[in-house]
């Protein structure tokens, strides 16, 4: 029987871009998204099992990973991957874009570690991935609820990933640096700016590069994956040098 992969958020962007990848390596795939079109493309393409999930929905999260593991006999790894964000100053996104980020960020990928952790448990070596951010380590302005989403769901991978131990489940956790998707033209209702005119300098990193570091969690031995150097750049300097990286974020955001 071939492994086996449920990608949240598979219609577009890194989601889909690893759902090509498992499909090329003989993985049986399937993607839940509230992007009907976007999946009526990705299973022509791929012929993957897709089914419609809004991840904040719980009783839509047990009906989708049952009518996959129906169609591919198990659950070997379920890749929390679907997420948005809003870009703006805090005061210009407002709050009910903040609580649809965390519900969607968080509340989202716990919904899915509670709905899949029975099947996962079912399958010796399985995994759980969850895709978080280089800003669920370094806090990022302009992006601040966001970035508090993906500092909590790097917090739930590393305490997930220490209790499923006794039944038999890794948990990884996944944390791009800027990746060339649409989440990039987020902006929110008080901005017209987007991620896009944040992103200055920094270098973008492409979807299969993404793609590449999702394959390496679902096979290696870490628990946190940085998907381009820049983001490992900004995690060292996160840990080794706190007191620059606040001057240099402060004096970008000073004006
Ligand atoms: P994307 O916008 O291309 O794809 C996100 C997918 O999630 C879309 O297909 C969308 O329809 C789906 N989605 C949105 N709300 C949903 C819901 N309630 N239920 C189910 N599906 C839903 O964005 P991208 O960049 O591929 O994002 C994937 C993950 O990577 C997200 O968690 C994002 O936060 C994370 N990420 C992305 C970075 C980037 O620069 N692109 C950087 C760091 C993390």
């Amino acid at each position: 029987m071939a492994r086996s992969i449920f990608i949240t958020g598979g219609a577009s962007g890194i989601g889909l871009a690893a759902a090509r990848r498992f499909w090329r390596e003989g993985w049986t795939v399937g993607i839940g998204d509230i992007d009907e079109p976007g999946m009526a493309r990705v299973a022509d393409e791929l012929s993957a099992y897709t089914v419609r999930l809004d991840v904040r929905d719980r009783a839509q999260w047990a009906a989708a990973l049952s009518g996959f593991i129906a169609h591919a006999g198990k659950l070997d790894v379920l890749l929390n991957n679907a997420g948005i964000a809003r870009y703006g100053m805090f005061e210009d996104v407002t709050p009910d874009e903040s609580d649809l980020q965390i519900d969607i960020n968080v509340k989202g990928v716990i919904n899915g570690a509670y709905a899949a952790l029975p099947h996962l448990k079912a399958t010796r070596g399985s995994r759980l991935i969850n895709v978080a951010s280089v800003a669920g380590i370094v806090g990022s302005p302009g992006l601040a609820v966001y970035s508090a989403t993906k500092h909590a769901v790097r917090g739930l991978s590393e305490a997930l990933d220490a209790e499923f131990t006794r039944h038999g489940v890794d948990v990884a956790c996944v944390m791009p640096f800027f990746v060339e998707t649409p989440i990039l033209d987020a902006g929110s209702k008080g901005s017209n700016r987007t991620i896009r005119d944040a992103i200055g300098k920094s270098p973008v990193y492409t979807v299969q590069d993404a793609a590449d570091v999702i394959w390496r969690a679902a096979h290696g031995r870490d628990r946190e994956y940085i998907v381009g150097k820049a983001g490992r750049q900004a995690s060292f300097a996160r840990r080794f040098m706190p007191n620059r990286l606040r001057k240099r974020m402060k004096a970008a955001f000073a004006g």
